[in-house]
């Protein structure tokens, strides 16, 4: 078959930040998330005489190799199969992200996988081996709002569809204030979290916070998705600040957004901010404020770029 394989980047709005198992990518919490329309990888898989891997048409060594082999290998030994497999991906973000994501570039890589091998999954399970690339990948098998239950095995940690088609007046305006890599990976950055004395609070209120949003999505209050989202994120990061040692991804431009962000609602425009391990916001709005945010934000920075992007479809493959 060899089809590519098409998945879209997600966004959580409860976030998954601490893993119960790491060879598992077992998480200590449920998340959920929001997939985007605007960001998306293609992958497609052959098998071939050498192990390599193309990232935008360019042939990757060290890293970005060495971790997308090592998934491989895993889930080659899982089916039985062990050929050498040319890997191609390209990463559609536009030039304005921010948002190089591993959600959409291992949910592809699992779909990629058993389409070369003619392996055939239900979602659920293309999701536990999405998980086992990249926690976050696991809810990027859907489109719309997805859950991903935490599970205590393999078999019931995956993710499932919400409302893969949902309704709802929400726009997630991606702000790229800064480029520079990652200070910290998500996986040292979650380890380093389990320290903060507010860290088993925090896993405390996860079933809480996930019904608190699952209520919200279902009334179609923005209002509360906002708040509960904004909350969940400022958790997190809190949790990262009182660690030990403490650290943080923001930089001085993701307090000037914050506060632009305050300004804006008390001058009457709602929206909500939410912030995963970087430097970059996210803003949650309703349609009708898009045009203003995005015009305040371009004002007050001067390098910024942002994109409009709203919900995003599941798992599909490319016709060849
Ligand atoms: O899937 P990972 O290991 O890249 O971790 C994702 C972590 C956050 O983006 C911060 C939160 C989340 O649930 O996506």
């Amino acid at each position: 078959m060899n089809k590519t394989a098409r998945a879209h980047t997600n966004i959580a709005l409860i976030k998954y930040w601490g893993k119960a198992d790491s060879k598992n990518k077992l998480p200590l919490m449920s998340s959920l998330s929001m997939t985007l329309d605007q960001f998306f990888t293609d992958t497609r898989i052959t098998v071939s005489e050498k192990n390599e891997f193309f990232l935008n048409g360019v042939l990757q060594a060290g890293k970005n190799y060495q971790r997308v082999f090592t998934y491989l290998k895993i889930l080659q030994k899982k089916f039985g199969v062990s050929d050498n497999l040319r890997v191609e991906s390209t990463n559609h973000v536009p030039t304005a992200a921010g948002l190089a994501s591993s959600s959409s570039a291992f949910a592809a890589m699992a779909g990629a996988f058993c389409a070369c091998y003619n392996i055939q999954l239900s979602k659920r399970d293309l999701s536990k081996i999405a998980r086992l690339g990249s926690g976050s990948a696991s809810r990027s098998i859907y489109g719309g709002f997805a859950i991903w239950q935490k599970g205590f095995d393999h078999d019931s940690s995956y993710a499932y569809a919400l409302d893969e088609t949902p309704v709802m007046d929400l726009h997630l305006l991606a702000i790229e204030l800064n480029s520079n890599p990652k200070k910290l990976s998500s996986t040292d950055g979650m380890l380093q979290a389990q320290t903060s004395p507010f860290f088993i609070p925090w896993i405390k209120r996860n079933e809480q916070e996930l019904s608190a949003m699952v209520a919200a999505i279902k009334a179609q209050d923005f209002s509360a998705l906002g708040q509960l989202a904004e909350l969940n994120a400022n958790e997190m990061h809190a949790i990262n600040l009182t660690a030990n040692p403490g650290f943080s991804y923001f930089e001085p431009d993701t307090i000037h957004a914050i506060h632009l962000v305050q300004q804006l609602r008390a001058s009457g425009i709602e929206c909500y901010y939410t912030i995963d391990a970087g430097p970059n916001v996210k803003i949650l709005a309703q349609l009708k404020n898009v045009k203003e945010i995005i015009k305040q934000f371009l004002s007050e920075f001067e390098n910024v770029k942002i994109v409009n992007a709203s919900f995003g479809p599941g798992l599909s493959y490319l016709d060849q």
